[in-house]
C-alpha cells in the first residue's frame, strides 16, 4: 500500500451496502471518496428539470458540467453544485429514483461522465462506488470489490430507509418492485452493464454487518 494514488472500487446493485461501506472504508484510509451514482442522479435531476433532450448532446454536457456544476471529492462523500447550490435531497426524488436507470443507459451520457471520472485519478487516493467502477471507469484499480445481497434484503434495507419521509400503502412491496426494475436494466443494458469485475472479490452482505463487511476489505487491503 505504498504505492501513489491506490484505487478501491466498490461495485454491486441497489442497497448492497456499498455507500454505507464505501464511506466507512474512505473515512478510515483518509482517501476520497467518489459516489458515482450522485453524478448520475444528478444527470437525471437536470433532465428533468430542464424537460428536454439537450444534456444527450455531449457537447452542451460537457459545456454545462464545466461553466454550472462543481464537484466536491471529501473522504465522507461527493458533493455536487449547480449554480453553487448544494444537490442533495433532489438527488434522492422519487422522480429522480424512476428515471435514472434510463438515462444512465444513454450512450453519450455514460462516455462523458466515465472520462470525467477518470479525471479525478491522478489527484488522490480514491474509493469509487457504483456499478461499473471495477470493469470500465477504473480497470486498473488496484483492489476491485463487488457486494451483493438477497433481494428481499436490499429492498428492506431501502423501505427502512424511506419509511419515515414516505408513507404509502404497499409501500415495501413498490420498493421490492423498484429494485427489481432497477436491477433488470442496470444488469440488461446494452453499455457498461452491472456485472462481476474480472478479479473482483465477492462479498454477499445480506447476512453481515456494513463493520463485518468494512473488516473484510481492509484484510483484503492488508495483504497487498
Ligand atoms: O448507487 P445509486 O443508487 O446512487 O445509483 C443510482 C443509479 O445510477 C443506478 O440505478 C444506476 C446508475 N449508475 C450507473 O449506471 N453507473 C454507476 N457507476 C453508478 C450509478
Amino acid at each position: 500500500m505504498n504505492k501513489k494514488n491506490f484505487i478501491i472500487t466498490i461495485d454491486g446493485p441497489a442497497s448492497s451496502g456499498k455507500t454505507t461501506v464505501a464511506r466507512i472504508i474512505s473515512q478510515k484510509l483518509n482517501f476520497l471518496l467518489l459516489e458515482s451514482g450522485n453524478l448520475y442522479r444528478a444527470v437525471t435531476y437536470l433532465w428533468l428539470e430542464f424537460q428536454n433532450k439537450f444534456l444527450e448532446n455531449l457537447d452542451n454536457l460537457k459545456k454545462f458540467f464545466e461553466q454550472e456544476i462543481k464537484i466536491e471529492l471529501l473522504p465522507s462523500g461527493t458533493n455536487i453544485y449547480w449554480k453553487d447550490k448544494l444537490l442533495k435531497d433532489e438527488l434522492r426524488s422519487k422522480e429522480v429514483e424512476e428515471k435514472v436507470s434510463e438515462i444512465s443507459a444513454i450512450k453519450e451520457i455514460r462516455n462523458f461522465l466515465t472520462e470525467f471520472m477518470r479525471s479525478f485519478i491522478n489527484r488522490n487516493n480514491l474509493v469509487a462506488e457504483g456499478r461499473d467502477m471495477g470493469n470500465v471507469v477504473f480497470p486498473e484499480a488496484d483492489l476491485k470489490i463487488f457486494l451483493t445481497a438477497r433481494e428481499e434484503i436490499r429492498a428492506k434495507r431501502r423501505y427502512k430507509q424511506i419509511i419515515g419521509k414516505e408513507k404509502r400503502k404497499n409501500l415495501y412491496k413498490e420498493v421490492l418492485e423498484n429494485i427489481k426494475v432497477r436491477d433488470r436494466l442496470d444488469s440488461e443494458r446494452e453499455i457498461a452493464p452491472l456485472i462481476i469485475p474480472e478479479g473482483a472479490y465477492v462479498i454477499d452482505t445480506s447476512y453481515l454487518t456494513p463493520e463485518e463487511v468494512v473488516e473484510k476489505i481492509l484484510q483484503k487491503i492488508r495483504q497487498r
